[in-house]
């Protein structure tokens, strides 16, 4: 027990001053629970209201793509740069220093192979094991229109409710099919889908024509999907566009991964995302970054 001794009785309760009352940084998600929105601020920046998410999970449906083949090798270089990771608890057990205290978003459908059938995903993690893992919150793929469409969303739906009942946050991310129309109707349909039935956030592609309006018909933050490799001047005006499109960052892997300098990337990306940088001044980075080696 404290000592009492010398206890000054003279106490400010501030009584001019209102109870601070300062609503949560992030669009939609004001009503959850204290736990998620601490997860949630291991994952979006509070300053910008935005993420820079480094997407390495690809293994557990395409085993060792270019870039990935040794993590401990590429991958743990560029942490420092890395809101929070995007990964499979198989690649966080293993070979991702417990020291990183940034978020965790944990994989958590699969199944399938690119030998099989995408769509034929189910949940492929148990919530204890996230939380084990002190997850910062766990990904689910929706194939809307896919041809396990119905099983996908039951995967969401059911993430969703064991994500409530322990405070993990569920990211909805939209799968597209082979032949599949990428544009902003189809989006917009299936990032509504997976807010309507519960998803805390969305991932999903960047479409040229109408992107802002899939974020703005989306209640709950919407963060760009990286896709395949582009040249990075290219990939970095795709960030910027996003962002100044409503999405509240990014989440990309071989873009960053795949580039001749990853780290020169993740940190121009950065400045696109949390700085609002032109595509043009964070290209001038990534060169002076990666012609210096940093
Ligand atoms: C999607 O299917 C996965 O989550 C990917 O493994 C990953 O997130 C894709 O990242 P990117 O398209 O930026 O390489």
């Amino acid at each position: 027990m404290a000592d009492m001794d010398g206890s000054n009785e003279t106490k400010d309760f501030y009584l001019d001053i209102p109870a601070r009352n300062t609503p949560f940084f992030l669009k939609g998600s004001g009503a959850l629970d204290w736990g998620m929105q601490n997860r949630f601020a291991r994952i979006f920046n509070a300053a910008s209201g935005r993420t820079v998410m480094l997407a390495i999970d690809h293994g557990y449906f395409q085993g060792p793509t270019t870039g990935l083949e040794r993590v401990d090798v590429n991958i743990i270089p560029l942490l420092p740069y890395a809101d929070a990771l995007m990964l499979t608890r198989g690649i966080l057990r293993t070979t991702i220093p417990p020291t990183f205290a940034r978020g965790t978003v944990l994989r958590a459908s699969g199944g399938p192979s690119i030998l099989k059938e995408l769509s034929n995903e189910q949940i492929a993690l148990d919530i204890e094991d996230a939380l084990r893992l002190n997850a910062a919150a766990m990904a689910v793929q929706v194939f809307v229109g896919g041809e396990y469409e119905s099983q996908s969303i039951h995967n969401l739906t059911r993430l969703v409710d064991l994500g409530a009942r322990h405070g993990v946050p569920v990211l909805g991310v939209t799968a597209v099919g082979k032949n599949m129309t990428r544009d902003a109707r189809y989006f917009r349909l299936a990032c509504r889908i997976c807010a309507e039935l519960g998803a805390h956030f969305i991932k999903t592609y960047y479409v040229s024509e109408g992107f802002e309006t899939i974020t703005a018909s989306c209640p709950v933050p919407v963060i760009m999907a990286g896709g395949k490799k582009l040249p990075e001047s290219e990939a970095l005006e795709m960030a910027y566009r996003a962002v100044s499109e409503g999405a509240a960052g990014v989440d990309m892997g071989r873009n960053i991964f795949q580039s001749e300098a990853p780290a020169a990337m993740i940190q121009a990306v950065r400045k696109v995302v949390h700085e609002n940088a032109k595509p043009r001044e964070a290209f001038e980075l990534f060169q002076d970054l990666k012609n210096r080696r940093a």
